[in-house]
């Protein structure tokens, strides 16, 4: 899939793997997900992991998946669109689909996100015809909070369904 700036493709792990450090590996891009912040310690724990996490959902064959945003201008890997059946608290998938999103910390602030995501909420509203889907946001995460502002995604309030916390829920229709 492509726009303006952007090549998404599906991330490939072990090939991938310095990229896909060279972005988690930052604090103030995991400061909002812990879970991936235990990992990326180093890269070949976080390798391992995601080595078997993107391919699980991948294989679903219901059209999720993390894509690597490139840049059409230097053909550097710059973050991870995601499109994903939500967890349950207890980490099993839930039928509601989320769109999620990662970026590189020198790429802030350029509308990349904005970009991507626009691509792949096409995608999910249109191409594999999902109903609606939703973004859970940690409610102090400003930030990713303006992002879905900028999609038109509307505010729903807190939600307790979802990865085992509390966090504001935001939803889009076809
Ligand atoms: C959340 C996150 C993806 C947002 O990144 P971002 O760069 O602010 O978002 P966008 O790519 O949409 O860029 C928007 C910014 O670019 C600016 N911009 C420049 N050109 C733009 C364009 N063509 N289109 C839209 N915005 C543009 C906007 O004004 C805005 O800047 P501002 O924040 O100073 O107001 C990023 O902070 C991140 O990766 N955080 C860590 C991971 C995370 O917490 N993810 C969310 C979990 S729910």
């Amino acid at each position: 899939m492509k726009s303006d700036r952007l090549i998404l493709r599906p991330w490939q792990l072990p090939a991938d793997k310095e990229s896909f450090f060279q972005i988690y590996q930052n604090s103030e891009v995991t400061y909002f997900l812990p879970r991936i912040r235990q990992l990326a310690t180093d890269i070949e724990s976080l390798n391992a992991h995601f080595s078997v996490r993107l391919p699980t959902i991948r294989n679903q064959g219901n059209g999720s998946d993390w894509w690597a945003m490139i840049d059409r201008k230097n053909n550097q890997i710059i973050g991870s669109i995601i499109l994903q059946n939500l967890p349950d608290n207890h980490g099993y998938p839930t039928p509601d689909s989320e769109i999620g999103w990662h970026l590189r910390r020198d790429y802030w602030g350029q509308g990349y996100i904005t970009e991507a995501a626009k691509v792949i909420l096409e995608y999910g509203l249109i191409t594999l015809q999902l109903p609606i889907i939703y973004a859970v946001v940690n409610p102090d995460n400003y930030r990713s909070i303006r992002v879905t502002e900028r999609l038109g995604m509307q505010s729903m309030g807190l939600t307790n369904k979802y990865y085992d916390t509390e966090a504001l829920l935001f939803s889009i229709e076809a």
